[in-house]
């Protein structure tokens, strides 16, 4: 019996994070599901994003895609980082080639109060769908996911998607007060929502701050890191847990202590000198430039091979892109990425 029951947790993925690396990086894609694939465009025909991540045999059968189209060594949960904040009654939308748009902007006290702790009743389709999806994929470690409190934040405050952030950096320096509150009551929502993924199978998580490189480092530090350290200490020691920002070369050691096992890095910087500057023991996820999908093969497999020898020189590396899939991306380039991965070092 023992040994013989697919196991997740000594899958190359969980054991990259734990600084235990095996021969190769494990690999899987940020955006690996969605609209690069022509299966998913095909399911999709027809509804809303977020009915969409409400329907468990929907989001399980998308979630499955990518993972039986590349073979990629993990999968990542169908949903989006907006939906747990739909789950506590927040008007939000997913507008199709725009992004979250928020109904009424958080802006004053009173905003901050409608926003209620989520509870795993609230998500009851995210826990069949997780259920379902980890009897599918067996050995295949299922990641979840949450929005960071700041990227949370920037949505609601903006109103939607913003190039500066003006708004919330605004609210953040005028109203420090208003602004705490708003990050603790996004803090308690996103470590629940992880915590349900986790209590129904998930074998790593992933929170996304994917905008906290437009800020400075001192301003992380004092006004986002204590509350994306309260999503993530709690959950120490329960499955690995990975923390990624575009843009955040600055940030990475200070992403580092908010309580991740595993740190994103985009592009911007090679992963030899974002495991310098993470410092001893650093396990890394990254970071191939999504814009260089569509160059030529000869460079591209250039650039994995160079990603793998200065990911060799981290406690650990996962191999990823730098930021997501670009919807119009060839997905038989994804494929071949991972046939690379797996075949024998030249
Ligand atoms: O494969 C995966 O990575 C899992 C799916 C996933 C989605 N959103 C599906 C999605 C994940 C992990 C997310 C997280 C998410 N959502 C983030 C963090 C990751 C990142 O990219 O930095 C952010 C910032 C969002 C907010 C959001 N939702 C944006 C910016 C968009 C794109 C808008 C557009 O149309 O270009 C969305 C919508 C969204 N989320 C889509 C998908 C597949 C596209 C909607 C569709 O297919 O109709």
């Amino acid at each position: 019996m023992g040994g013989m029951e697919p196991d997740p947790t000594e899958s190359l993925l969980v054991r990259a994070a734990g600084g235990r690396p095996g021969t190769r990086p494990p690999v899987w894609f940020m955006r690996q599901a969605g609209r690069s694939l022509p299966e998913y465009r095909a399911l999709r025909t027809g509804t809303a994003m977020l009915d969409a991540c409400r329907d468990p045999e929907l989001v399980t059968e998308i979630t499955l895609q990518p993972v039986r189209r590349h073979g990629v060594d993990a999968a990542i949960f169908f949903s989006d980082i907006v939906l747990p904040l739909a789950a506590v009654g927040v008007g939000v939308d997913i507008v199709a080639g725009v992004g979250p748009v928020v109904e009424k902007p958080v802006a004053e006290a009173a905003d901050i109060d409608r926003l209620r702790p989520l509870e795993r009743d609230d998500v009851p389709y995210v826990t069949e769908a997780v259920q379902a999806l980890v009897r599918e994929l067996g050995a295949t470690p299922l990641i979840g996911f949450a929005g960071a409190p700041f990227t949370l934040a920037s949505y609601l405050v903006e109103g939607g998607p913003s190039r500066d952030h003006a708004k919330t950096k605004t609210l953040m320096h005028d109203r420090p007060d208003l602004w705490h509150a708003l990050l603790g009551r996004l803090a308690a929502i996103s470590r629940e929502y992880l915590r349900v993924q986790i209590e129904a199978g998930a074998a790593a998580v992933q929170l996304f701050d994917s905008w906290a490189g437009t800020l400075s480092l001192a301003d992380y530090e004092e006004f986002v890191l204590p509350h994306s350290r309260a999503v993530l200490e709690p959950l120490a020691g329960l499955v690995p847990r990975i923390h990624f920002g575009v843009g955040t070369g600055e940030l990475l050691a200070a992403m580092r202590t908010a309580g991740a096992d595993v740190v994103g890095v985009d592009w911007r910087l090679p992963l030899n000198e974002a495991a310098r500057r993470l410092g001893p023991g650093s396990v890394v996820q990254g970071n191939l430039d999504p814009a260089l999908l569509g160059a030529d093969w000869q460079v591209l497999e250039a650039q994995v091979r160079r990603i793998v020898a200065e990911g060799r020189t981290a406690a650990g590396h996962i191999f990823n892109l730098g930021h997501g899939v670009p919807p119009d991306t060839d997905p038989d380039v994804l494929t071949r990425i991972v046939d690379l991965l797996k075949s024998p070092p030249a």
